[in-house]
């Protein structure tokens, strides 16, 4: 993936970091969600009341792709906190690891987080999760 590529990633995710419904606990994330055919999925939290039925930005993602019938992809940039001007890094969420890998190669699929467009770090998703329970298990 290029640098600037990687750069309009992580600039959507901030973007749509700042749509979150997220009253609840107040911490915003958003997701910019690559697909192998070039567009570009943004997502964000979406939070409930009820808490449970509550929505990661990176499953609104992949999921409003999925919805689109697009399944290939190629990256994700997540970016999350409190406070819009000192972000911390946001790492994917177990449950959200596991949407990853039911979708893209673990030695292919890139995950970018960080703290700003200038300050960030890229990982394979095998890193994320290794040893992971995949669909090819279900193959018989
Ligand atoms: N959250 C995400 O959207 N992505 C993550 O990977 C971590 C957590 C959301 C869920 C909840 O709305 C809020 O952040 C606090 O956990």
């Amino acid at each position: 993936m290029t640098k600037d590529m990687e750069k309009k990633l992580v600039r959507t995710a901030l973007e749509y970091r700042k749509r979150a419904y997220a009253p609840y606990s107040e911490y915003k994330v958003g997701a910019a969600l690559l697909a192998k055919n070039g567009t570009i999925y943004g997502g964000c939290n979406v939070e409930n009341a009820a808490y449970t039925p509550s929505n990661c930005a990176e499953r609104t993602a992949f999921f409003k792709a999925v919805s689109e019938e697009v399944t290939d992809f190629e990256a994700i940039a997540i970016f999350g906190g409190y406070d819009d001007t000192e972000l911390k890094t946001c790492a994917p969420c177990g449950v959200c690891r596991q949407v990853m890998i039911e979708f893209c190669d673990p030695d292919e699929f890139l995950i970018i987080i960080g703290r700003s467009e200038e300050d960030y770090e890229v990982h394979t998703l095998r890193e994320m999760l290794p040893l992971s329970f995949s669909p090819k298990e279900l193959k018989k």
